[in-house]
């Protein structure tokens, strides 16, 4: 063959490979409203950054006459590229090719693309379409799965790990994503679930849609399983774009510094009267959080799971910050079961990923209730507790109005190595409200005694004032100036050095 032609049998082949499944599979592809693995890599990308390995890959499965169809990718395009010019690995399951399923080889390619990004430090960011484990196969499939988990669990806390759930991701398929760091799904076209609709009827006769039981909302609602639903595959795309921004590219660099007009000691008036004069009246946190963050650049996690607790990453002086902040408008703020579990994991993200973090208080305490007992608040909370406490980042706190009791303690108050506390003048930090502390104190009086009682207590206790003659608030801040004081404090802390004491690891309540 001449050098010409060996050349041109490559494009051929290349040609190929990129046709997956076939024109009639692309057509069905499309006919659902999804991308293929290509065209998704293409919008998540910068423009001609892929480069792909692997692309003549082909199955070793014999059975059941597979031997007579080999489409090379088997399934899944992999390789690298950039985002805004920095470097991320990627997989794209293609739909088009035996249902995406995942058989050895295709577990292979994963595998490899995640063994550079841990050696060299770099995101590893999965586009999941796939009808799970390839059936042909049997025990090899599953044994690729287990390849692809080890691997998730050994980068996890090093790289930080993406999954895109852009179609069906069911059985087992589900357990790489959620060992991955965030999971984003697309509305009405992706579903995730241990056993889907017809084994649950067969189960416990309930009769369920693949949507409700495992579909983009349920999982960003109810479940907590994922992150945030998109509404397509390019609004999904484009928004891991802006998220990756947010992110260091492993454990041993800092995250990007995105230059900013936005003054560092911009002053915001509004702020001095976001606290409404009725304390049980609700305000909006998100107001105080896009008041402070670099031009109102707010991109929030698990926006529809546990609504009491807000988290999410923004920036200051260009630089990223995790938040996290209690907000009045959803059970008064409270801390329960969801809002611990959501908080603690992304305080340990921050925190493995040496990303500092701002705490916004305004907590009543912690849900009471049977149904918060019973389902095990007491140690779904002390993951939250534990989660601060461990965390040896940059923690600055502003506490705006409500600290009361063990939630005091919680929100990365100064007992759990707060490096900065501060308190707005209308913050209220006691062991509980004052009616409720009063009832228990002068139980019996008559309701003249405890009105006065009352107010007595509020007069001592509902003010920054006393926690910080302790030494517990380091200064009551202006609410105008939060973000001059926050940046402030975030220079000075940028060299922040702590360890914890040396262990193999620790045991967080799980
Ligand atoms: C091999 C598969 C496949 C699979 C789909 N295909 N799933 N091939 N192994 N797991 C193939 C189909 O044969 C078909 O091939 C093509 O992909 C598209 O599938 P359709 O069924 O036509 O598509 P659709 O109607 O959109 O349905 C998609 C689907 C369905 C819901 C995902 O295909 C399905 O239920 N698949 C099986 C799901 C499953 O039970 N997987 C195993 C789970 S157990 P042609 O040639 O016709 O285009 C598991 C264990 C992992 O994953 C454990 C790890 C620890």
């Amino acid at each position: 063959m001449s050098k010409l032609a060996v050349v041109e049998k490559l494009e051929t082949m290349r040609e190929a490979a990129r046709m997956g499944g076939g024109a009639k599979r692309i057509a069905g592809q499309h006919a659902k409203g999804r991308l293929t693995a290509r065209e998704r890599l293409d919008v998540l990308l910068d423009e001609n950054s892929f480069e792909e390995l692997d692309m003549y890959v082909e199955h070793n499965c014999t059975e059941f006459g597979m031997e007579e169809t080999k489409i090379p990718g088997d399934g899944v395009v992999t390789g690298s590229g950039t985002i805004n010019g920095r470097l991320v690995f990627v997989f794209s399951q293609d739909f088009t090719v035996f249902g995406g399923s995942l058989s050895e080889r295709h577990a292979q390619k994963i595998c490899k693309i995640m063994d550079m990004a841990l050696k060299v430090g770099a995101p590893v960011i999965g586009l999941n379409d796939s009808g799970g484990a390839r059936i042909q196969e049997g025990v090899a499939s599953l044994g690729g799965y287990a390849e692809v988990f080890q691997r998730n669990v050994l980068a996890s806390g090093v790289v930080p790990q993406i999954s895109l759930i852009m179609g069906p991701c069911a059985g087992g398929a589900v357990y790489s994503p959620a060992m991955t760091d965030f999971i984003f799904m697309v509305k009405d076209s992706s579903y995730m679930f241990v056993t889907g609709p017809d084994v649950v009827k067969t189960v416990t006769n309930e009769i369920v849609t693949q949507e409700e039981l495992g579909g983009a909302v349920t999982h960003t609602t109810k479940s907590g399983v994922a992150d945030v639903a998109f509404e397509n595959d390019i609004e999904a795309l484009l928004a891991t774009r802006d998220f990756i921004d947010f992110l260091p590219a492993s454990n041993r660099e800092s995250a990007p510094e995105r230059p900013t007009a936005d003054e560092w000691d911009r002053i915001e008036e509004s702020l001095d009267t976001l606290i409404p004069a009725n304390a049980n009246q609700p305000y909006d946190m998100h107001e105080l959080i896009r008041k402070v963050v670099d031009e109102g650049d707010f991109f929030e996690v698990q926006p529809a799971h546990a609504g009491n607790i807000l988290c999410g990453f923004g920036r200051i002086e260009g630089r990223t910050v995790g938040i996290v902040a209690n907000q009045p408008t959803v059970l008064a703020g409270c801390l329960d079961i969801g809002a611990s579990k959501k908080a603690g994991r992304f305080v340990r993200f921050c925190d493995a990923f040496d990303i500092p973090i701002l705490t916004f208080v305004d907590v009543p305490g912690f849900l009471p209730g049977v149904g918060q007992e019973h389902n095990g608040i007491i140690k779904n909370g002390a993951k939250l507790l534990f989660a601060y406490a461990e965390a040896t980042v940059p923690k600055i706190t502003v506490i705006t109005r409500k600290a009361y009791g063990g939630a005091y303690d919680v929100m990365a108050s100064k007992h759990l190595r707060g490096d900065l506390n501060y308190a707005w003048p209308t913050a209220e930090i006691a062991v509980m409200g004052a009616k409720g502390a009063v009832e228990i104190i002068f139980r019996g009086k008559t309701p003249e005694e405890i009105a006065e009682r009352t107010k007595e207590y509020e007069d001592r206790f509902a003010n920054p004032f006393v926690a910080a003659s302790k030494g517990f608030i380091d200064e009551v801040i202006q609410p105008h100036s939060t973000r001059r004081r926050i940046a402030l404090g975030l220079r000075k802390l940028k060299n922040k050095a702590l360890e914890n004491p040396w262990k193999k690891h620790d045991n967080i309540p799980l």
